[in-house]
């Protein structure tokens, strides 16, 4: 059995052992079904491939000091699948499959999830789209379910630093009223031009504005926007980003740490006024923001002057890492403990 260098992992795929499907045929889900292979058979009409009925979600166990496996509000996703899946006529998938076939894909996997203290976590993707064909533009028939593992490395291998942004005029990843605010993958196609033209550019990601104005702040490629100023822990209120998990969670964090939180518009001249400012997200937590730069204008916005998060940025990303690996009692009730 080969070892795997913890620290060191990226965010990326490693094969694991088992994954775990379900197919909805008929008007309901089947049986849960455990699979060996990383590939799925599926029809070459399947509606996924062709009119993008697509959606995932992406969540996050950890292995605490007490060698106890913590899983992170899996009912929030949940909820959130369920919505990209009414968004884009999609079945269902019931919070028992749902959790279910989370919790088996984890308990298949166990030499798969990193030990406690490696910054490393084993990432969970839960995925649901259209497997049946369809020629004609109609929703599938049948739908496959499909959650696998994969651990992955602590997001900053140097430590908790700062990244660059590039903000974008020039492209939208979704419309007013369309699909911004559901994981979906036509979202991601969406935004791969203008985020891989950013990484060309030393770029770590990019800014989308709102899609009608081009004023307000809307996401941060795949993660949430916030600012901090004085006390107020402050947010964009878009109908058209992604509710991020993260971002409920820190907003509730920065709460009970007795901070005002405000849950807005937020207009991009307002980046002038913020002391800190992050990118939040499954993947990082948080990813501090040490500087903002507008490809059109060429206006830059500094956050941080010595290569360091902030200490607001930072109390909140501690906290909420130390709820998930254990080391803080779960007050919020967002933990769910896997036998392993
Ligand atoms: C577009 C987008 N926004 C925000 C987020 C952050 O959401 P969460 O905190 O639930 O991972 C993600 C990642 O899932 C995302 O893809």
């Amino acid at each position: 059995m080969e070892t795997i260098d913890w620290k060191s992992l990226p965010f990326g795929y490693m094969k694991t052992d088992y994954n775990v499907r379900c197919y909805w045929r008929n008007g309901q889900w089947g049986e849960l079904e455990i699979n060996s292979s990383e590939y799925i058979n599926i029809h070459m009409a399947a509606t996924a491939i062709h009119y993008g009925q697509e959606a995932f979600e992406g969540m996050k166990a950890f292995r605490g000091k007490d060698g106890k496996v913590r899983l992170f509000r899996w009912k929030d996703n949940w909820a959130r699948m369920k919505r990209s899946a009414n968004g884009i006529f999609m079945a269902e998938v019931t919070p028992e499959v749902f959790h279910d076939a989370i919790v088996k894909a984890i308990q298949l996997n166990p030499r798969f999830i990193p030990p406690y203290g490696s910054g490393a976590a084993l990432y969970i993707r839960p995925t649901l789209f259209g497997s049946g064909p369809q020629v004609g533009i109609r929703p599938a028939l049948e739908y496959l379910f499909v959650v696998f593992v994969t651990p992955v490395g602590p997001y900053f291998k140097e430590g908790f630093k700062p990244v660059k942004l590039q903000l974008v005029k020039d492209c939208d990843r979704a419309a007013p009223q369309g699909t911004g605010s559901i994981k979906v993958g036509g979202n991601y196609a969406a935004a791969l031009k203008a985020t891989e033209r950013a990484k060309a550019e030393g770029y770590a990601n990019v800014v989308f504005l709102d899609a009608k104005e081009k004023k307000y702040i809307d996401e941060c490629g795949p993660a949430n926007f916030f600012g901090i100023r004085g006390n107020s822990y402050i947010t964009p209120d878009s109908e058209t980003i992604l509710p991020s998990i993260t971002n409920m969670s820190l907003r509730t964090i920065a709460e009970d740490m007795g901070m005002t939180v405000e849950q807005r518009h937020v207009a991009f001249e307002e980046l002038d006024t913020f002391e800190e400012v992050g990118a939040c997200g499954t993947a990082a937590v948080i990813s501090p923001v040490g500087k903002i730069v507008d490809r059109e204008t060429g206006k830059e916005w500094i956050f941080s002057k010595d290569g360091n998060a902030g200490p607001v940025s930072t109390k909140l990303y501690n906290r909420l890492r130390a709820i998930q690996d254990g080391d803080e009692p779960d007050k919020f009730g967002w933990i769910e403990v896997v036998e392993v």
